[in-house]
């Protein structure tokens, strides 16, 4: 079934099922979310309780007065199929279901029940058994891992979507402190009705989605995945984690959510096919998304790398050309202009590196001199705080020249609380920063050679 999933994440209207004063209820963080940041209309719904958090509560869903766009359940699993019942009388157009206890401890009877209820009458659901949907944009929230624990990431371009839920919580968390930016996260659980086929299809058409993140345990639409995700990489990257690699995890996967894990290697062609990205781990996976969501697209495989700490830029000439990218060889004019400015001690070859004295003016000349160099398709900046001249000043710079947009950036500093607070700056203002150069150089190189993917006969073919 094609459905609409637009009223789960841009709803006006959503009902909370099992809301409740008792604080460390699941039904009661979920209210709290949506009261604290979402902007349409919230109803409560529990039979027990005349009112909840100052509002009116309702004994069913079918007597909150007006349409529903969401109705977020969380009651224990043995109601659920009487509260869908519910819903569709009342034609709420979207459902998550955050109840475990179906399909993945042997319930497959429940939790087909609950699918030909939701079937039958249209409804689209998130879950079940999941932490449900996380949107930046609209401040959807059905995360029952109160704020003061699970920091939300600042908007941004990136949208993830998890069939685990412990998993997609943490990598939020880390993406929070981390000043990562992120569209949507999505945590489908059991996928009873809507699956990583259709969430990829409805993110291929999300305006706020740039790049789609991805952890899957496994899939029952395989022929449908590859085929959707070919079509949606030629437009929006995907990175993908398939868990369940080994034989062990294999078999941990079936208990999880109750799907098949699938041969690896059947996974990574079929990954290889489709022009999917595959990480290795979740840190990796948002090297590469962050770059793809922050920055303009490489035009070509040409590297300019700048230093103040020689060293490094030779490991970093190294870990770019591993990753398949090309030195870019400066054009005359940014070299002269390079001898005009920076002192004659400087090394003005690629890497260039500025030495350890460099400070905010060094980099400005040059940054603005390879942002302008027609030999040169994306920058590879070091930063290394520890010398005396370096502060915020080149934060501010580097954001204001990432900002223009014209060729990709990436950072990469090294070091602890002083330099860690300004990579977080850097990464608030939109530059990818990295701590380690390996990273940097196969994030960039990810990104270039999705631009070849993107022009090549696969996507041309579409
Ligand atoms: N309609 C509305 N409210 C109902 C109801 C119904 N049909 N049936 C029960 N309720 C009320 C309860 O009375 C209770 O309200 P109260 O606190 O005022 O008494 C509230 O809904 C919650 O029900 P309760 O029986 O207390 O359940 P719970 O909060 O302990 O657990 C779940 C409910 C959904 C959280 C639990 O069953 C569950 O599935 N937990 C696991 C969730 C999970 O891990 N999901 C996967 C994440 S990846």
């Amino acid at each position: 079934m094609k459905w609409n999933l637009k009223p789960i994440f841009y709803p006006k209207s959503v009902a909370v099922v099992g809301a409740s004063e008792e604080p460390t209820k699941i039904g009661h963080v979920i209210l709290r979310n949506f009261l604290k940041s979402f902007d349409g209309k919230v109803h409560p719904v529990n039979p027990g309780h005349k009112e909840l958090e100052g509002l009116k509560c309702y004994p069913k869903v079918s007597d909150v007065p007006g349409g529903i766009d969401l109705v977020v359940i969380a009651v224990p699993a043995r109601f659920v199929p009487d509260v869908m019942r519910d819903c569709a009388k009342k034609k709420a157009k979207g459902v998550i279901v955050i109840t475990g206890g179906f399909q993945e401890i042997g319930r497959k009877d429940l939790e087909d029940e609950v699918r030909n209820i939701a079937n039958k009458a249209g409804i689209p659901i998130i879950g079940v058994n999941c932490l449900g949907v996380f949107d930046t944009n609209t401040q959807v929230d059905t995360l029952f891992l109160p704020r003061f624990k699970l920091e939300r990431p600042r908007r941004g371009g990136i949208s993830f979507i998890s069939q685990s839920g412990a998993v997609g919580s943490a990598v939020l968390d880390w993406a929070g402190a981390r000043g990562f930016g992120v569209s949507k996260f999505i945590s489908y659980g059991n996928a009873t009705n809507v699956d990583e086929v259709d969430l990829l299809e409805f993110l291929e058409k999300d305006e706020s989605t740039k790049v789609i993140c991805a952890y899957f345990e496994g899939t029952k639409r395989g022929k449908e995945l590859i085929n959707v995700a070919r079509r949606v990489s030629c437009i929006k990257p995907i990175i993908a984690i398939k868990a369940g690699r080994s034989a062990a995890g294999a078999k941990a996967v079936s208990s999880h959510t109750g799907s098949l894990a699938g041969s690896d290697i059947v996974w990574d062609a079929a990954f290889k096919q489709a022009g999917v990205m595959r990480a290795e781990g979740v840190d990796d996976m948002f090297d590469i998304a962050r770059v793809f969501a922050e920055q303009p697209a490489p035009r070509g495989d040409r590297v300019a790398v700048l230093t103040n700490g020689g060293g490094f830029g030779v490991l970093a000439a190294d870990a770019c050309v591993k990753h398949g990218l090309r030195m870019a060889e400066l054009s005359e004019k940014t070299l002269s202009s390079l001898r005009q400015h920076v002192p004659e001690y400087a090394v003005l070859k690629n890497p260039i590196d500025l030495v350890g004295d460099a400070d905010v003016g060094r980099y400005d000349v040059t940054l603005n001199a390879l942002m302008k160099d027609p030999n040169v398709d994306s920058i590879y900046c070091i930063a290394l705080f520890q010398t005396a001249s370096l502060d915020s000043e080149v934060v501010d710079l580097i954001s204001e020249v990432g900002e223009r947009k014209e060729k990709p950036i990436v950072t990469v500093s090294t070091g602890g609380d002083f330099t860690k607070l300004h990579m977080r700056l850097m990464e608030e203002n939109g530059i990818p920063t990295f701590d380690t150069l390996e990273s940097a150089a196969k994030a960039l190189a990810a990104v270039t050679h999705y631009q070849a993917f993107r022009s090549s006969t696969v996507c041309k073919s579409l």
